[in-house]
């Protein structure tokens, strides 16, 4: 396909043939019809390729996951019914009981419990450091049942940004792969992989579908890995796999494939966490303008971070576009065309402020949600972390006072012109 990332959100992953449809078929069906039963057999034990359960695979969601996989420059992708489902599955899929993952602190709330608490409880140990830690406190990290390090390019809600290659680097260094959830900047404005990233994982529910239609995930592999030359710290792709009479998934799907083939025959054959087909075409409208909608929110994203921060009602403001910001320089080296459009800030008028401010928006709108066109708008402290008093906010890193804006694609003064509406109220 093209190098030029337009063209891949457009036509990438799916070439029609002659006299084909244009548009992605939606293959409606849960099952697939063989003429014989040796056909199937075949099937059943990896040695032909096809379609058999929508549990497991369906050709309409193998298009898109493959547009994806191009758009991140990997080797093989499957799509899963979230973006959470995506994570579970890229580390369960090579770290389970009595294994231990080390992870950036400034993540997605929901990765942080789904690794400290619900994996924990499946036998998982996670050490979580900080995206800015010291070199010496990423080594100590480190364990000899470490099975692989996870990160965000952008976190969700910190706004920090990974230092992809430092981390990537001290993977390699211990024999394990690099996961990186690419969501909050797409591979339109960074690629893990070009920085030694050997997973990426996405939630499609965000910019990819970009509307807020439709809950999804994605994982991509670089197939950069090499799982025999680690063999014994991934003995599930290493070894015989009893479930599929004896296959050897390093070995018979190489590099490149052992990793998505593992993780769609054995994870989603026994979770089942498969997107919809028809979610997968309305993930493909959107990323057919993924490349023209992301300049567009990290335009308003950067527009707005810069009328915050002169705005004398604003304590603070975070967006890594930020000259100043803190992770400006990293935002530069991964991301230079634009990061993404959801700013974090502060009122001078602490919570009070904050909630006047909610309340006075026209154009923004209160959702729990990031990443879609529409401009929605969210305070952690009434809304995610209501539960926690002023104290306990701060602690997590969460000011009483701090609002997230998710910037859409809407008309930038409109934007601007009621965030200064709203801010003349508080
Ligand atoms: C960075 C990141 N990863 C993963 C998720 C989970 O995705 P989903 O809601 O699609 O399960 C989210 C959700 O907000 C997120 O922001």
């Amino acid at each position: 396909m093209s190098e030029h990332m337009g063209t891949t959100c457009v036509q990438g992953g799916y070439r029609p043939g002659d006299a084909e449809p244009r548009q992605i078929p939606i293959y409606q069906s849960t099952t697939w019809k063989y003429d014989t039963s040796e056909h199937m057999g075949k099937l059943f034990d990896l040695e032909e390729s096809g379609y058999f359960y929508t549990r497991l695979q369906n050709p309409t969601n193998d298009y898109v996951a493959a547009k994806i996989c191009e758009m991140e420059g990997g080797a093989a992708a499957m799509l899963t019914s979230s973006g959470q489902a995506a994570n579970f599955f890229a580390v369960f899929n090579i770290a389970g009981a009595g294994d231990h993952v080390v992870a950036s602190s400034a993540i997605y709330g929901g990765t942080y419990n789904l690794l400290a608490h619900t994996m924990h409880r499946m036998g998982l140990e996670c050490t979580f450091v900080s995206p800015d830690c010291s070199d010496e406190e990423l080594e100590a990290a480190f364990r000899p049942n470490t099975k692989c390090v996870f990160g965000e390019t952008i976190a969700n809600p910190a706004l920090a940004v990974l230092d992809i290659e430092r981390f990537a680097n001290e993977a390699h260094a211990h024999g394990v792969p690099l996961i990186v959830d690419n969501t909050f900047p797409t591979p339109v404005n960074c690629n893990p992989i070009k920085w030694g990233a050997n997973i990426v994982t996405h939630s499609t529910t965000k910019y990819m579908d970009g509307h807020g239609a439709c809950v999804g995930g994605c994982i991509v592999d670089a197939g950069t890995f090499d799982w025999m030359a680690h063999a014994d710290k991934f003995p599930g792709l290493t070894t015989p796999d009893e479930s599929y009479h004896g296959v050897v998934y390093a070995e018979k799907f190489g590099q490149g494939g052992a990793f998505i083939t593992k993780c769609t025959s054995q994870l989603m054959r026994d979770f089942g966490s498969i997107q919809s087909p028809q979610h997968a075409f309305i993930l493909n409208l959107g990323l057919e303008s993924l490349h023209v909608r992301m300049p567009q929110h990290c335009k308003n994203g950067q527009a707005a971070a810069e009328f915050l921060q002169a705005h004398p009602k604003i304590r603070f403001v975070r967006y890594p576009g930020l000259a100043g910001d803190q992770y400006y320089e990293l935002a530069q080296k991964y991301m230079p065309n634009g990061t993404c459009g959801v700013v974090s800030f502060g009122f001078e008028g602490g919570r009070a402020a904050a909630e006047q401010f909610m309340k006075s928006l026209k154009l923004a709108q209160i959702a729990t949600h990031v990443a879609d066109a529409r401009t929605c708008v969210l305070h952690p402290a009434n809304a995610t972390h209501r539960q926690m008093n002023d104290e306990e906010l701060v602690a997590c890193g969460i000011s009483p006072d701090m609002v997230r804006l998710s910037c859409g694609i809407e008309s930038t003064e409109d934007l601007l012109a009621d965030l200064e509406q709203a801010l003349a109220t508080a």
